[in-house]
């Protein structure tokens, strides 16, 4: 396909975005639908998902909200069960979004690892990892169903660099992008593609009390090459272009869209 507007269109395909009822997920959910594809808005809280499918909605687009938590194997069996009967077909695009300390813990009042145990590590453990396996599991068949597909996992340069106060977060979003990888290589015969954005500091309610301390954010920027926080849209562009026809020939990869925090070689 040679003109980028037509591969941009989504018109007639249906995508899960998991946590798209605020920051990240929320902009993906919008920009896909904008661009024509249903979207169905997964979170753990429904108020969340019902905002942003209303909003959706509102501008004249498709979405279906569903409620669930991505650390629930069966539930989201079930979730994708009932996009698939209620939308007609499975979602061929998936984005693993769903991320940061979990549905309802905070980033903040960190421990170092060596004060911390495994109860400590699954919340981080079960959404950035274990919530990518189970949707990816409950999307794959219907993907190879369909010969095609599109799954991109939202992981963060912690994954790709480590960051010392987020030691369990860094190991989990790089166990992400290393099944992503494997992943991709399983499922390349099929047609669909499997990749990831790995974030620097992105402005969004999860990580307010961050963005409220303007010492830190002063610091933080110091490493950053483009000197501000990065926005949702920023993170949503990148991750629109992976699931869109433009990016048949993309797969297996971490794509860092972080301000110049890092750079990939
Ligand atoms: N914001 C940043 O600075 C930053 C940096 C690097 C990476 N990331 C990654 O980007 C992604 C999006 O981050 P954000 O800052 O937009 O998130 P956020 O915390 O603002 O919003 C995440 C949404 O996901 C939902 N969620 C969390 N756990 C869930 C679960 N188990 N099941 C279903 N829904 C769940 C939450 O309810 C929330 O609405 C995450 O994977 C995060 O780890 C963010």
């Amino acid at each position: 396909m040679s003109n980028l507007s037509e591969a941009l269109s989504f018109s007639g395909q249906i995508a899960f975005v998991t946590g798209a009822g605020q920051g990240v997920g929320r902009q993906t959910a919008l920009t896909l639908a904008a661009h024509g594809a249903r979207v169905v808005v997964n979170d753990y809280f429904d108020e969340r998902a019902q905002v942003v499918t209303a909003e959706i909605k509102s501008a004249g687009g498709k979405a279906l909200a569903l409620a669930g938590d991505v650390t629930n194997y069966e539930g989201m069996q079930a979730a994708f069960a009932h996009a698939a009967e209620t939308l007609g077909a499975a979602p061929t695009i998936l984005v693993n979004n769903a991320g940061n300390a979990g549905a309802t813990d905070s980033l903040s009042d960190l421990a170092p690892f060596w004060e911390t145990g495994p109860d400590e590590w699954q919340r981080w453990f079960g959404t950035n990892l274990y919530g990518v396996l189970n949707c990816c599991r409950a999307a794959v068949p219907g993907m190879i169903e369909a010969q095609q597909g599109r799954i991109i996992t939202v992981v963060s340069d912690a994954g790709r660099v480590g960051e010392p106060h987020l030691a369990v977060y860094s190991g989990a979003k790089a166990g992400a992008a290393g099944f992503m990888r494997g992943l991709a290589k399983a499922v390349g015969r099929y047609g669909i593609t499997a990749n990831c954005v790995a974030l620097g500091g992105v402005a969004t309610p999860g990580v307010q009390d961050m963005i409220d301390n303007e010492d830190a954010v002063k610091q933080m920027l110091k490493h950053y090459v483009i000197r501000r926080l990065g926005q949702p849209d920023d993170a949503a562009n990148m991750i629109v272009f992976l699931a869109s026809a433009a990016a048949s020939w993309v797969t297996g990869q971490t794509y860092p869209v972080n301000g110049g925090y890092s750079f990939a070689v």
